[in-house]
């Protein structure tokens, strides 16, 4: 007989084939998000259980979790919406998707960064309204991106490779990181061994640090005063590491020229400021959302729940 695996989300073709090989595979066909409950009843009488990006698994879902399940394997490198506390309180592994999404993810930051600075989504309303009314010297007027100062938060694999990309715009980049890189890391950036010293020298701020305790709503108003005025901020990590209404009235106010935004707080609902202003450039959550990276995320889940129920070492088996 072979295993049980619950998986709450539809996974790509090739993912879900190697699945069904393996395993007695429990799939939410409807692909539509599950909350607790509904998550626990698939994953009864499971023995591993592989979920996604706003799943809530939090410690009343490891409190009533079937005994059955060994192993959460998280089809995501975040680990947010799992409470790793409350899986290591109840002995259950959690593996995850490092290293395979960093070049997907940091080509989303560059085209935030980009779209934001030159009016992007303002230019194809046009298009798409048939409302253009011409090539003319003032119309949509954008920031150039070129030659200017970059700061990174969060100089993790994700935001090395953005410092990378930024040497082929001449950009001067700038980083905070919990600790300084080795120099073959920094990619030419200078180190600011705190924020509040990094923020004077981003005219870009782009964000690639996790959800924490200490990170969530950290971009706040206070924050963006130390910004030069007429910043852009590009946010592809956590929606909850800003302060939505904070960020929505710097845009209002100019302190922020733009925000190129592909997460958000409680998605998939976003703050409605957002919407409104024609300053912001968003996505959907698409940062690893390409066949090559998918596919190599699911494979890692796979690796994992694998390793596990085969009595192994977990390849990328979370710290709890
Ligand atoms: C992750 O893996 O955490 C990403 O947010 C998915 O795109």
């Amino acid at each position: 007989m072979k295993p049980v695996l619950a998986i709450t989300r539809r996974l790509p073709a090739d993912i879900e084939a190697r699945a069904h090989a393996s395993y007695d595979v429990r799939l939410n066909e409807g692909d539509t998000p599950l909350d607790r409950d509904a998550i626990l009843a698939l994953a009864n009488g499971a023995d591993a259980l592989l979920v996604s990006v706003g799943d809530p698994i939090d410690a009343a879902f490891f409190d009533a979790l079937p005994k059955s399940v060994k192993i959460i394997a998280t089809f995501s490198v975040g680990t947010d919406h799992i409470d790793l506390a409350a899986a290591a309180r109840k002995g259950i592994v959690i593996g995850n998707t490092p290293g395979v999404l960093t070049d997907a993810t940091a080509d989303i930051a560059w085209l935030l960064m980009l779209g934001a600075a030159r009016r992007v989504s303002e230019g194809e309303a046009e298009i798409r309204t048939a409302s253009w009314r011409g090539w003319r010297p003032t119309h949509l007027i954008g920031t150039q991106v070129t030659g200017k100062k970059l700061g990174i938060i969060g100089m993790g694999r994700i935001g090395q490779a953005v410092a990378k990309r930024a040497r082929g715009f001449d950009m001067e980049v700038h980083y905070y990181n919990r600790k300084r890189l080795p120099a073959d890391q920094e990619y030419g950036a200078t180190y600011h061994d705190s924020i509040d010293d990094l923020l004077p020298h981003c005219q870009f701020l782009s964000l690639h640090c996790p959800s924490t305790a200490e990170t969530r709503g950290m971009v706040n108003t206070d924050l963006l005063a130390k910004l030069p005025k007429g910043a852009i901020l590009v946010n592809t990590a956590r929606g909850d590491v800003v302060k939505d209404s904070d960020v929505i009235a710097a845009l209002k106010s100019g302190q922020l020229a733009a925000a190129g935004l592909d997460v958000f707080a409680g998605e998939p609902n976003i703050a409605p400021g957002y919407r409104d202003l024609p300053n912001t450039f968003l996505l959907p959550h698409l940062g690893s959302a390409t066949a090559e990276t998918r596919t190599a995320m699911g494979s890692r889940a796979l690796d994992n729940i694998d390793a596990c129920l085969a009595g192994k070492d977990v390849p990328f088996a979370v710290k709890t």
